[in-house]
């Protein structure tokens, strides 16, 4: 998976500096050609010529070269990578990457790099766990980007806690699953629904409900990094997409998600239904403001709202998959294998709201994964993203097993 591939690895200043060795050697034994960018003070670590005899390439630390002032392109550097990894990063570095602070070749080049970029930390546990240092990391993580979690163990100071540099042949392992990943889903097509659906009630009101949009933004972003063409149409929400290869459509109520779909489903190959899409809206909603005072006892008239996920269902051709999720409190199992007959569906992801840690809001989840042949995964707890992991590699093995 490595091989050919171009790899910018930043290296900084921090004792585990001695390690990037052994990810440079690591890399290039997998066929990958390395160009290695260092920070002054990563220079105080580990010597250039170790690095540039390692690489096989000049190692680059300044804006011009010493020898015959030629510039150091970091725009071609950036366009030139397949992937920046920054191992080992220090809090400084973070901070300058998270903030633009472009003070040295590394962080500009950070600056004009377009590929993916993983970041190893390592620094002692009370940084790490400064909140600086983790602010700064979610930052990072805002911006796309992959942050490699170090290891607990013993540090230079002989404190021990988290902060040790994950080690060579893990961070490898990263990259070598990116590259990986990002064949999974090639040349697909994929709509995702994220999100609630607000139904008007008047031109101020709405009836909603508690859904973030976090799951299914997660499910794009993994679609996207495996591959795919993502259309991701969503209810109202305060998140962010990251990925080029994602297209955002905004839409507010049930009927406006369903015309989308409707217009988008026949152009893919998958579509993943998040959405907490609203059973009901008004029949009428009121032109006008409600008025406390004129209205007394409030009644609202509530009609259902389409089915998206049934309606995709009944036009699914043979080479579409349909997956859709299910939010259960009570009878789990059968009301998600009952939904997923329903609709249609090819498999179904159930959480429940009785496992804590999963269903709305909350940035993790516990999933079982409900085949149309009845075949039942059950998944631990992880974080949204991870969830998003399992749920994709699903469906890249239906997809691929129908090719
Ligand atoms: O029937 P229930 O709402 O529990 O089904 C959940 C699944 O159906 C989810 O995949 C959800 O996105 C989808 N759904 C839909 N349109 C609706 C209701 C649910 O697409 N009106």
């Amino acid at each position: 998976m490595l091989k050919g591939k171009h790899i910018i690895l930043g290296i900084t200043g921090s004792i585990a500096a001695y390690k990037a060795a052994y990810i440079i050697r690591g890399l290039v034994k997998k066929g990958a050609e390395v160009q290695v960018v260092i920070t002054p003070s990563g220079k105080e670590f580990i010597t250039p010529i170790t690095l540039s005899a390692l690489s096989s390439n000049p190692v680059i630390s300044d804006f011009f070269s010493n020898r015959d002032g030629t510039w150091h392109s970091h725009v071609d550097l950036g366009l030139w990578a397949d992937a920046m990894l920054v191992a080992p990063a220090t809090a400084s570095t973070i901070g300058k990457m998270a903030n633009g602070i472009a003070d040295n070749m590394l962080v500009t080049t950070y600056l004009s790099c377009k590929a993916p970029v993983f970041v190893a930390p390592a620094m002692d546990l009370d940084m790490f766990a400064h909140p600086t240092t983790q602010q700064n990391l979610e930052r990072l993580r805002s911006f796309g980007n992959q942050i490699i979690e170090p290891a607990t163990g013993e540090l230079a100071s002989h404190l021990v806690g988290k902060g040790r540099m994950e080690e060579p042949d893990k961070i490898i392992a990263v990259l070598e699953d990116f590259f990986e990943r990002g064949t999974l889903l090639k040349g697909r097509k994929v709509l995702i629904t994220a999100g609630p659906t607000y139904e008007k009630i008047d031109p101020v009101r709405f009836i909603g409900n508690y859904s973030s949009g976090k799951m299914g933004f997660a499910l794009a972003e993994a679609c996207a990094v495996s591959g795919a063409e993502v259309a991701l149409v969503t209810g109202p929400v305060s998140l962010q997409i990251h990925h080029p290869n994602i297209r955002r459509v905004d839409v507010e109520s049930a009927a406006e998600m369903h015309q989308a779909c409707q217009e988008i489903f026949p152009t893919v190959d998958a579509a993943i239904l998040c959405a907490a899409v609203a059973d009901y809206r008004l029949d009428n909603p009121a032109k006008e403001k409600i008025k406390r005072e004129k209205s007394g006892d409030l009644l609202l008239h509530l009609i259902p709202n389409p089915d998206i996920a049934a309606s995709l269902g009944k036009v699914k051709k043979d080479n579409q998959v349909l997956v859709g999720f299910a939010l259960e409190t009570n009878d789990e199992f059968q009301h998600a294998a009952e939904k997923m007959e329903r609709k249609n569906l090819d498999f179904i992801v159930l959480n429940s709201l009785r496992d804590t840690g999963a269903g709305f809001r909350c940035n993790t989840n516990k999933v079982s994964i409900l085949m149309k042949n009845g075949e039942r995964t059950d998944y631990p707890l992880k974080s949204k993203q991870e969830v998003a992991d399992d749920i994709v590699k699903q469906l890249g093995s239906i997809l691929n097993a129908r090719i």
